[in-house]
Parts: C-alpha cells; structure tokens; sequence
C-alpha cells in the first residue's frame, strides 16, 4: 500500500500534452469521479459538482480562452470541477445535506454562526477551496491507475463558465482537470527538501 501511493505520487506531474489516440476507458472515469466523490469537504456538505467535458469543439473553444494550453484539447477527458454558490444554512441544499446526515442542532448552529456571517465573496472563496482537495485526490487516484493530469487555473473563469453553459447563480467554476495518458516522457519533480518545509513545535 505504501508503496503503492508513493509510486502514485512519484507518477503525477503537471502534464504538458496528452496523447490524444489514447482514450480512458469509462470504468477509470468512474475510478477517478469515485475519488471526488469520498472527498471530505467542511462540514461533509460536498459542495462541488463535476463536469465532464467531452464535446471537442467545446474544449476548443476553452483551449482559447485558457492560455492556449495544449492539455485541454489533447486531453482523453476534461474534468470542469464547480463549486455550489448557494451554501448558507438557509439554502435548501444545505438544509437537504444537513437532513441527509442527520445533524444536531448544535452543528447546524455551528454551520449558521460560521458560514452564513460571510459575504459573498468569502464565501465563494470557502466554497472553492473545497474543490481543490477532491481534484487532488482525483489526480493520485488517476496517476494510481497510470493516468495522467494537469491541474489548471490559467483559464479566463467567466469565458470558461459561458462555453459550459454553467448556470452562475448556483454554481462557479474554481479547476479545469485535463486527464489523458502522456506524450512525452516526465520531467524530473522540483522539489524543496522536507526539512525546509516541516518545522515541529514540542
Ligand atoms: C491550483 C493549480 C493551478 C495550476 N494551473 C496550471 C495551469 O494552468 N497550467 C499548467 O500547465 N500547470 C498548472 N499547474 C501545475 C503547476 O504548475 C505544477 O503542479 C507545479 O509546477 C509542480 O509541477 P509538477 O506538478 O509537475 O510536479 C497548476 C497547479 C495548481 C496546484
């Protein structure tokens, strides 16, 4: 197992272009979606949704509009990963996903006096981060199954959302996830010593 996950590790990297006569088969989608899914999120309200993109005119469209970066058009499958914008405990989601897992009223006042004091803005921004943590887990799941990925932020967010005919109200668009099988060999990892990164308070 151990091993396992540090050759998974090893194996991700940002990649460049994808080889695109290489297709991921729908059983390693669902591999990779599954990833997303068993993703802890604050509170366990999974506000995230995710898009897959298979239309190649639409990844085109996005390609222009994303710095050109060749991942998106080679990629097998593009992984569009929303947050929801609707998230304060007065929302019905949040109101179903509170229900769902049965929560005290002390957590759902917990949940209140946290959450529904934020802007806008703030909020968005709580709900976005959320999204990183299941398209991470996404990326090792893949690379775990020798699939590779690029996680991507160089898009313009409001082109991108209008070419997936996203519906803002509810939801925003935070990573773009190419996932594909490389073209060309991995470039070495660059990487800080863990002794420059880790400090330990007794
Ligand atoms: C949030 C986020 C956004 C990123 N956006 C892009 C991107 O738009 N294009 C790209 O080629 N790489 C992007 N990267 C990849 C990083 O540049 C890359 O992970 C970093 O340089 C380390 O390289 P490695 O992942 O190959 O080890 C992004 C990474 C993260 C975490």
């Amino acid at each position: 197992m151990r091993n396992d996950f540090e050759k998974a590790m090893h194996f991700r990297h940002a990649c460049k272009i994808f080889d695109n006569t290489k297709s991921i088969s729908d059983e390693d989608l669902s591999f990779i979606l599954e990833a997303g899914r068993l993703s802890p999120s604050s509170f366990g309200v999974e506000h995230w949704h995710f898009f897959v993109i298979e239309n190649p005119s639409i990844k085109e469209e996005i390609q222009k509009v994303a710095w050109n970066q060749a991942q998106i058009t080679t990629s097998s499958k593009l992984i569009a990963i929303v947050y929801k914008k609707k998230v304060r405990s007065t929302d019905s989601y949040i109101q179903s996903e509170f229900d769902k897992f049965e929560y005290p009223q002390m957590l759902r006042d917990m949940y209140t006096n946290w959450i529904d004091i934020r802007d806008d803005k703030a909020l968005y921004s709580w709900s976005a981060k959320q999204v990183y943590i299941a398209g991470a887990n996404m990326m090792t799941a893949a690379a775990s199954i020798g699939i590779d990925s690029c996680p991507m932020e160089g898009f313009d967010k409001d082109s991108v959302e209008k070419l997936m005919g996203l519906d803002t109200a509810e939801y925003g668009l935070a990573l773009l996830i190419p996932f594909g099988y490389r073209l060309n060999p991995q470039p070495s990892l660059h990487r800080s010593d863990l002794k420059e990164m880790v400090s330990y308070i007794n």
